[in-house]
């Protein structure tokens, strides 16, 4: 049986090797895919001003977007962690802005995948763009 989400996987831990962490020398790479099939990829990215610093979750949903992606089906985050590494809070928030309850969330260390949850289990009750019914949700480009 060929590994679970072995292509988001490739793509997140190709991101993780261009990590840039020299503050936690914690490298993180992750992955989406998109409503089309594509899968885009993104690295930590830190900040000498510490919270200007980036997630690896949240480059590769900014790939998505600029793509042209409005729905994530599927993401992948990968560390070299003991404790297998899932996406902070905030970028919980991020995907949930793209993605639905359902949609799986995988863990993986170095050799694959070795958890596997669902969005609404990590961000439950979530606060999300149903909550703003009058938004404008798209603006011509
Ligand atoms: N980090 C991520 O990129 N994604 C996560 O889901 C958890 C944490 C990064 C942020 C920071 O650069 C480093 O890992 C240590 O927190």
């Amino acid at each position: 049986m060929s590994e679970p989400a072995a292509d988001l996987f490739a793509a997140a831990r190709a991101a993780r090797a261009h990590a840039y962490a020299p503050y936690s020398g914690f490298a993180v790479g992750a992955a989406v895919r998109g409503a089309s099939g594509r899968v885009y990829a993104g690295c930590n990215v830190e900040n000498a001003a510490y919270p200007a610093g980036t997630c690896a979750e949240a480059g590769a949903i900014a790939a998505a977007v600029a793509a042209g992606e409005r729905r994530i089906v599927e993401a992948l985050v990968t560390a070299d962690s003991d404790e297998p590494v899932t996406p902070c809070g905030a970028c919980r928030q991020r995907l949930r802005e793209f993605a639905s309850d359902d949609s799986p969330v995988h863990s993986a260390g170095a050799a694959g995948v070795v958890a596997t949850f669902h969005l609404g289990d990590l961000l439950p009750r979530s606060f999300g763009p149903q909550h703003l019914p009058n938004a404008i949700r798209e603006i011509d480009p």
